[in-house]
């Protein structure tokens, strides 16, 4: 999977990127991603301007159409492939986990981060296929909720965990929470460990965990049982 991410802010991604689970996955390349400064597809050579006031009067600054089109337009030069555009934006259905094994079968996303007081309407008219929001607040940009989509879908790709077993048994993927988990010691400030996770029977330790995956679910957030 490739994975290109337009933003006017790439070095706050680029930590993300590289660390832990998502670089590991690139170093061992099976995901390639890619971030691209809006700014160096600028029209205007001396003051690489991407931004200007809204028509109609208003507050705060656009986004230009222009250099995003020439960004998204050399990011399919350089990969002969056409990508599935996202916009992170607040007006987007709201990410899930669902969304996200949907978008780990895409071989190429694009995902376009707004910042400002958005983007002009033209563009988005013009490339995205889908938006997506990662919650009904607002941030100041689209970097942080690029990098919760962008985490969210590595790990589901191929290879990147070790165990397909790790994000199987994950909170939200047979639509209830995980069950709680326990390490050494067996007994923490007079606390033991459920005595049934020591026991070695398998079938008890699975039904033990399916109950506690519903029990908690019911408690944190029963919204997931209605639905
Ligand atoms: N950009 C600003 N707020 C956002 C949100 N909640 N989700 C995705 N992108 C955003």
């Amino acid at each position: 999977m490739r994975i290109d991410i337009a933003t006017l802010f790439p070095e706050m991604c680029e930590t993300v990127l590289n660390t832990s689970i998502i670089g590991r996955a690139q170093k061992n390349h099976l995901v390639e991603i890619h971030c691209h400064n809006i700014r160096d597809y600028s029209p205007d050579p001396k003051h690489h301007r991407v931004d200007d006031t809204p028509y109609g009067g208003g507050k705060g600054m656009v986004m230009q159409p222009e250099p995003i089109w020439r960004c998204y337009l050399d990011v399919i030069a350089q990969s002969g492939s056409l990508p599935y555009v996202i916009y992170l934006s607040p007006q987007g259905k709201t990410l899930t986990q669902k969304k996200s094994l949907e978008l780990r079968e895409r071989p190429h996303l694009f995902l376009l981060c707004g910042h400002y007081e958005g983007v002009d309407e033209r563009i988005l008219e013009r490339i995205v296929d889908e938006e997506v929001s990662i919650g009904d607040y607002v941030l100041t940009g689209g970097e942080l909720a690029a990098m919760v989509l962008t985490d969210s879908i590595v790990r589901l790709c191929d290879g990147v965990l070790a165990d397909p077993e790790c994000f199987e048994n994950e909170s939200h993927m047979n639509g209830l929470l995980e069950y709680p988990q326990y390490t050494r010691p067996e007994v923490w400030q007079d606390v033991p460990v459920p005595e049934v996770l020591l026991s070695g029977n398998h079938a008890n330790i699975n039904a033990w965990r399916d109950e506690q995956s519903l029990l908690r679910t019911q408690k944190k957030r029963p919204d997931l049982l209605e639905k």
